[in-house]
């Protein structure tokens, strides 16, 4: 077990002297980088890949995925593995996975209704339109949201879970106590962070530095141990007490000195209100399969439909030789501004705000689809309509999405949040976790739109309470009843167009999902009017660029800019087999669950022998 955790290997007085040389030797040979431009992103690896009959966990790390997969060959359900995958990654990926965020999980039981359960977080009950009008910092108490992590995982273990409770919380209570062995991916995450000046110096982050910081300041390296051992008390609390603990109990009391002492805005009453929902997923009908997105305050569920919805009316072709040619990449921009600007014109929390219907509908796809010249780009500020468009300059992106399915084939899509790398980086004193910094979700200038990015439409002001607008977009898809894919991403707005285009290349171009994940990938999302490519594929931008440019596109490759991690699964009904993709881009890792070998069937081998 502890081999397969990866936790240190030994603590034998011989490795931790073998472990502190290579150190002291790396430390003195390399120079320290200074600055969290200085450091190296991990070189690119394969996709990685699992195949079972008995279900499958793919999410960002090793430990968290095998954990759910431990869960399911206990005999728990998706959703219990889900539970625990949630918790593990709060200790093992503490950059976005989280028990103080909020998030989307959709839940496909075998011959049910799809669900999504949904714990976004909600506005403190101080705010109002212009409260964050002149307001600048990312990084400040100020910037969370009253969480909802806690109160959705609740939420989706009370129905439908199978396990108890604190055993889906005991793994991650361990690994947070003895600690992980850091992989690269989690050095250049925490590492990226601690040489930021803010960081290093404010007083504000120095429970931050406390937490995540290594001793004498140095820099982590893949192989090192990180102990979290304030964060594994809240997790014994919370294992004991459950969700209450955090919104009503210890934990709450802890947030709320720390918003006190910090200038944050959540209350002890803000707290104790939370809610988490259960809304029905938004669906519909793309090439013969179904799929099921998550509801508003997501507009990912609606907009990825209605790209989906238009990219089959517009009649995208496969092209066998390239991945992706400049019609396909056309046309799909061309899809992204007119999705992304009815999702700046129409959606919020439908609690705040009523969704027009014809979001939801084929038809409104069908007509939006026919506005597409094959042959000219229109502009953004064409597309805008009777929006109103600012022209001064500005904006700013961390989320992690798990992707589970179960031996009776029931299915888990969840994506969840801190919004940025951290959140806001405060951790309440004595927690051992940070908050998540989600208000920038919402539309913080009334009226104000500008070609940038920044939107300030009216369906996204900000509330008392109201839950701000996201673009997360875990993803279940179903053929004849069954599921056929699961499927989500981090990456703020790139959320949508990540996941349309591994939907287009699987449901369209039946492309297996290993080539669809492992593939490039573009964003368009109205404004800036650009369609920005990452910079892994040379070859293809070259490729491409003239074709689009003559059609009036604009390019851009910010140079290291890689979209989204992707994690998904395929399942064949008829086989029963499934197939976990964990992206290459953040690292990640598709977890197989044994074959469960029936008791009855163990005591024939067993007698034949
Ligand atoms: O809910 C949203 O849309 C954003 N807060 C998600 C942020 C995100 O994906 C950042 N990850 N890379």
């Amino acid at each position: 077990m502890i081999e397969k955790y990866k936790f240190t290997a030994s603590s034998t007085a011989f490795h931790s002297f073998h472990l502190c040389c290579c150190v002291l030797m790396l430390v003195t040979l390399i120079p320290l980088p200074s600055s969290a431009e200085d450091i190296v992103r991990p070189e690119r690896a394969a996709v990685d890949i699992a195949e079972s009959h008995s279900g499958i966990v793919v999410s960002d790390t090793d430990i968290a995925s095998q954990i759910g997969a431990d869960i399911l060959a206990q005999g728990g359900n998706a959703v219990d593995a889900a539970v625990a995958v949630a918790f593990a990654l709060a200790v093992t990926w503490p950059e976005a996975g989280n028990i103080s965020g909020g998030g989307f999980m959709m839940v496909a039981p075998p011959n049910e209704e799809v669900v999504c359960v949904e714990y976004r977080e909600t506005a403190p009950a101080c705010v109002d339109e212009h409260s964050f009008e002149k307001w600048q910092e990312r990084h400040h108490a100020q910037m969370a949201g009253v969480p909802g992590t806690l109160r959705g995982l609740e939420l989706a273990h009370k129905k439908y879970g199978s396990l108890p409770w604190d055993q889906l919380v005991k793994p991650s209570i361990r690994i947070a106590r003895e600690g992980i062995v850091v992989d690269e991916y989690l050095a250049y995450s925490l590492n990226r962070v601690l040489t930021l000046s803010s960081i290093k110096n404010e007083k504000r982050f120095a429970e931050f530095r406390r937490l995540y910081g290594k001793a004498n300041g140095e820099l982590w390296q893949a192989g090192d141990l990180l102990k979290q051992p304030d964060l594994a008390i809240t997790l014994e609390i919370i294992a004991e007490q459950g969700a209450d603990a955090f919104y009503t109990g210890g934990i709450a009391k802890k947030i709320v000195a720390e918003m006190e002492e910090q200038g944050g805005l959540i209350t002890a009453e803000d707290l104790k209100n939370y809610k988490a929902n259960i809304r029905p997923a938004v669906s519909g009908q793309v090439n013969g399969y179904t799929l099921y997105g998550a509801y508003p305050p997501s507009s990912g569920g609606i907009t990825v439909l209605l790209q989906m919805r238009m990219a089959e009316a517009v009649g995208l072709e496969m092209d066998p030789e390239n991945y992706w040619n400049a019609d396909q990449v056309h046309l799909l921009a061309e899809i992204s501004k007119r999705a992304f600007r009815d999702r700046a014109a129409y959606l919020a929390d439908p609690d705040f705000s009523s969704i027009p219907e014809f979001m939801f509908s084929n038809q409104y796809a069908q007509k939006q689809a026919e506005k597409i010249s094959r042959n000219q780009a229109t502009s953004s500020i064409e597309v805008a309509g009777e929006i109103p468009i600012s022209n001064l300059p500005e904006e700013s992106l961390e989320t992690t999405h798990f992707s589970i399915i179960d031996r009776n084939g029931m299915a888990v899509s969840n994506t969840y949040t801190l919004e940025g790398t951290f959140g806001c980086r405060i951790a309440p004193k004595g927690t051992g976790f940070v908050l998540n910094n989600e208000m920038g979700d919402f539309n913080w200038i009334p009226g104000y739109t500008n070609q940038q990015g920044r939107i300030g439409t009216k369906p996204n002001l900000m509330n008392p309470g109201k839950r701000m607008l996201s673009s997360q977009s875990p993803m279940i898809v179903r053929k004849d009843g069954e599921v056929a894919l699961i499927i989500g991403s981090p990456g703020g707005r790139t959320i949508i167009n990540t996941v349309t285009q591994i939907l287009v290349q699987t449901l369209l171009f039946d492309r297996p999902l290993v080539e669809a994940i492992d593939g490039p990938r573009f964003h368009h999302q109205w404004f800036p009017d650009e369609i920005k490519f990452e910079s892994d594929d040379q070859e293809q931008l070259t490729r491409l660029t003239r074709s689009l440019i003559d059609r009036g596109h604009t390019i851009s490759r910010p140079k290291g800019w890689l979209q989204g991690s992707a994690h998904g699964i395929e399942y064949d009904p008829l086989t029963r087999t499934a197939v976990g993709v964990a992206d290459w881009r953040r690292g990640g890792k598709a977890v197989a669950v044994p074959q469960i070998v029936p008791l009855k069937e163990k005591a024939v081998t067993n007698d034949s022998q």
